[in-house]
């Protein structure tokens, strides 16, 4: 059970607390251990501007405030963490990212940059507003990480949470094709989003305490040539965990047959691909919520 008793439990309203456990069971499988990453920055740069808009869309959605305490999970090479720390007027900016080769590969002026693993090594904060772009995807147990964000946040602080979720498109599900075929090599490892519905993250920041929130589904549009442009995007993202387990020669191998999957699936022309992201921002007097729900 992700809560304690205490304030901000028992406040959800047509939403069961067994609503929120079931999240965890929808995918029983391997829990993700971050360590094993295999972020490659360059193949993630290469999409750069597309990976760009849902950043500052996430961005959009904070509320002004004077010269706030940033704190942005999940901040890879920290560019856009620099990005976030000019517009929102920061006075300081925090960027974490349990990847030694995303934070390496820049120096982006203003932001202090740290390696640290989510939820683990979440520091106490507060911070006015805790940003995460398109990272959680990649971290278990929601319910559980974002109340631990929460107690992370100043009173009144804003949590702005951005989530990719495809998991019934081609770009998924071959994915976990290819990944059952190579179970044997990956020790049965599959990656299945944890990403949730958006009622879902609307119930829990309700149950969090947040006094306000904006949750919604955008939609961002990708036109390829051919299924050639989707692995290329998914190299610097999806296949991320595959790298890690496979070694360079046979992960190129599991390219090769994720390409052909989806070859078969969605054919030699050109590819549209509307990749959905969730987005959640929260505010207002109850957030900050302090020790009395910390979660077990
Ligand atoms: C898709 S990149 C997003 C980077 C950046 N936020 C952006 O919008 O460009 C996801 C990042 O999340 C980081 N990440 C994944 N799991 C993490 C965790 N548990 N703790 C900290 N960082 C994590 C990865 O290392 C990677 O750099």
């Amino acid at each position: 059970m992700p809560f304690t008793e205490g304030r901000g439990s028992g406040r959800l309203r047509g939403v069961s607390a067994r609503r929120y456990i079931e999240v965890n069971e929808w995918f029983p499988g391997e829990r993700f251990e971050m360590g094993r990453e295999g972020w490659n920055p360059d193949e993630y740069a290469r999409f750069a501007d597309a990976r760009r808009r849902p950043f500052f869309d996430l961005v959009s959605l904070v509320e002004p405030v004077d010269a706030p305490r940033v704190l942005d999970v999940g901040c890879g090479s920290g560019v856009l963490t620099a990005e976030a720390h000019r517009l929102l007027g920061a006075a300081t900016t925090l960027g974490l990212d349990s990847s030694p080769a995303m934070l390496g590969s820049a120096r982006p002026e203003g932001v202090e940059l740290r390696q640290a693993s989510i939820p683990a090594d979440l520091p106490k904060g507060p911070f006015d507003v805790i940003l995460s772009n398109s990272a959680l995807n990649w971290v278990d147990d929601h319910a559980q990480v974002f109340a631990a964000l929460t107690q992370s946040l100043a009173q009144k602080g804003q949590l702005a949470v951005q989530l990719p979720s495809n998991p019934e498109s081609a770009f998924s599900r071959c994915c976990e094709a290819t990944a059952r075929r190579f179970g044997g090599e990956l020790g049965g490892f599959v990656y299945r989003s944890p990403v949730a519905t958006p009622e879902f993250y609307s119930a829990l920041l309700e149950r969090l305490g947040f006094e306000r929130q904006r949750v919604g589904t955008w939609y961002y549009p990708q036109r390829h040539a051919d299924v050639a442009g989707i692995v290329a995007f998914a190299r610097g993202g999806l296949l991320s965990p595959y790298r890690a387990r496979l070694g360079d020669e046979r992960f190129e191998a599991f390219v090769t047959e994720y390409t052909a999957a989806l070859r078969r699936e969605l054919g030699d022309g050109p590819v549209f691909f509307p990749l959905r992201r969730s987005s959640s921002s929260a505010d207002g007097e109850g957030s900050g919520l302090g020790e009395e729900v910390r979660p077990r």
